[in-house]
């Protein structure tokens, strides 16, 4: 997706031309100055999450815009954006929330997980392996493993794609929609699984 503007002076990425933006720093980080306010209120960074928000939203089908500017501003969330020369080319937004789980027998949990809460890549780029690498990246930066996410009202293609790369594909159907794979209770940390080390907040000082 291309924007009127120098993307890269924009956007402050990692060798992976990835950027991770903190929601909650967001208004106190040099990100937030490069980003001066044009005369409609909007500013570079927000028409670049505006716009990639309103394109995920179509792809899902969905009735409402899961990710916006002033929606994601000053939440613990984090977005994930992959940039290319001057295109944007996907986003990736993580979050923590408080779901309900109910297993096969009926038993009903209490988990605070970390969501996979909106995955986009533009359609000129599905299928070349972006998304594969915006997730690696994100579980790199995040400090987790694929089966530890719950994931929010997976579309088919990200059914398959989890299926793919990380052997994700059985789950109990919840009533609120989200994903919870049978490796988050083996897996991971849910089960005493080893920690992987977050790298991601080192390089969101720079943010
Ligand atoms: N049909 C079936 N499987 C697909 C498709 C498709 N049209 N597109 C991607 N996949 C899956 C397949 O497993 C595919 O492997 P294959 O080509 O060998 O069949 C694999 O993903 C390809 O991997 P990548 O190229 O790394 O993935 P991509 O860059 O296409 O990103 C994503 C995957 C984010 C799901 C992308 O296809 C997309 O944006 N789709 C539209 C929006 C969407 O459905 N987002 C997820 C919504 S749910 C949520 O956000 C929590």
């Amino acid at each position: 997706m291309e924007f009127p503007f120098d993307i890269s002076s924009i956007l402050p990425t990692d060798k992976n031309s990835i950027c991770l933006i903190h929601g909650k720093k967001i208004r106190h980080s040099t990100l937030s100055k490069i980003n001066s306010r044009h005369g409609n209120g909007t500013t570079p960074l927000s028409a670049i999450i505006d716009t990639m928000g309103t394109l995920s939203s179509k792809a899902q089908k969905l009735k409402t815009i899961i990710t916006t500017y002033s929606k994601f501003v000053g939440t613990n969330q984090r977005l994930y954006i992959k940039t290319e020369g001057s295109k944007v080319v996907g986003i990736l937004k993580i979050g923590e929330r408080d779901l309900f789980y109910r297993d096969q027998i009926g038993d009903i949990k209490e988990l605070t997980c970390a969501c996979v809460l909106d995955f986009y890549v533009h359609e000129s780029c599905q299928r070349k392996g972006y998304g594969k690498e915006m997730f690696e990246k994100m579980l790199e930066y995040e400090g987790m493993e694929a089966c530890e996410f719950a994931i929010d009202r997976p579309s088919g293609k990200l059914l398959k794609f989890l299926k793919k790369y990380y052997g994700l594909w059985e789950f109990v159907p919840q009533n609120n929609n989200y994903v919870i794979y049978e490796q988050y209770f083996t897996k991971g940390r849910f089960a005493g699984g080893k920690k992987r080390n977050k790298v991601g907040f080192i390089i969101l000082i720079f943010f």
